[in-house]
């Protein structure tokens, strides 16, 4: 029996409940919204397909349905718009985690909780800053996505399964994250020598322009945005994925947004490094070797957040 609620039926929250159904990682999943009737019909229409998928009790309820979950999923807030940033969103939805807080961790104080809403690592810090829910039990999406991008872009140009390619994208899930390409490999071949030792008679391998695949990473959800006015496909199966590790036997690694503890100089502020991520929610970062260059990467990204979180009010 695992438990699993969602705050939030937009587009996000509600595919995430579609996603959770369908993989039959959750046996209950209630789906909260202020926008009752718009929970309700998500709920009903994804229970109605239960039959095809394993079992599963879904509904719509309010906080104190989410009572005894293993896992609570935020995704409420403003979705960005067209051309907006994510760190323009930022006070209204600090504002609004800042309402749900109090209601959603008087009914689950136990649970783990998933922070997906945007700026993800803003809410993120609100969290820890905001709830007395222990800090292990607090996890942003973060970079997850960005990460899943990047090795989904990569995989496309080797032709190769996503799962042989070892890559991260780091920092803020916005314009200041980067990848540190040191530690990107193709079954232990590094990336920038992938061209020369991945082969394939008759056929020769593309050499990568790193900054080209980095900025297409980068701007990836906001292309999909002004496309179709929302992302929700992706950052669904990620979180779901995210979801399926918390509920197994052993912990798996993965970017996600979490606080930084000294970890390469970089202290109070959350953002996305490799952690472990089990049944005890945050087991612990894998603090990798970054390069003197990837360093200041990340030592940009805190900064930007932290400025960010000095102009407003948490
Ligand atoms: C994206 C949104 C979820 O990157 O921030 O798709």
């Amino acid at each position: 029996m695992n438990k699993i609620s969602i705050v939030g039926t937009g587009s996000v929250g509600s595919t995430i409940a579609y996603t959770l159904t369908v993989m039959g990682i959750a046996s209950d999943i209630v789906m909260i919204d202020i926008n009752n009737e718009k929970a309700l019909g998500e709920a009903l229409d994804i229970r109605q397909g239960t039959p095809f998928c394993g079992a599963c009790s879904i509904y719509a309820g309010d906080y104190r349905d989410a009572v005894n979950s293993d896992i609570v999923i935020i995704t409420s807030g403003i979705a960005r718009k067209p051309g907006q940033t994510r760190l323009e969103l930022a006070q209204t939805n600090v504002n609004i985690t800042k309402e749900i807080i109090p209601e959603i961790t008087n009914y689950a104080p136990n649970a783990i909780y998933i922070i997906v809403s945007n700026p993800v690592d803003i809410l993120t810090y609100t969290f820890h800053k905001f709830s007395k829910i222990p800090e292990n039990h607090i996890i942003g999406s973060g970079t997850i996505l960005d990460t899943a991008r990047l090795r989904a872009r990569l995989s496309e140009y080797y032709n190769i399964n996503q799962s042989n390619v070892h890559a991260y994208v780091f920092g803020e899930h916005g314009d200041s994250s980067f990848i540190p390409w040191s530690v990107a490999n193709i079954s232990n071949v590094p990336i920038t020598e992938c061209h020369k030792l991945i082969t394939t008679p008759g056929i020769s391998s593309p050499e990568l322009d790193l900054e080209e695949i980095e900025q297409y990473v980068r701007k990836s959800g906001g292309r999909v945005i002004a496309r179709k006015g929302a992302t929700f496909y992706a950052v669904s199966v990620s979180v779901c994925h995210i979801c399926k590790c918390i509920l197994s036997g052993i912990d798996t690694t993965m970017t996600v947004s979490t606080m930084m503890h000294g970890e390469y100089g970089i202290d109070d502020v959350c953002l996305s490094t490799v952690n472990m991520i089990g049944h005890n929610g945050v087991r612990g970062k894998v603090n990798v070797s970054l390069t003197d260059e990837e360093i200041k990467k990340l030592r940009h990204s805190a900064d930007t957040l932290k400025e960010v979180i000095n102009n407003l009010d948490i």
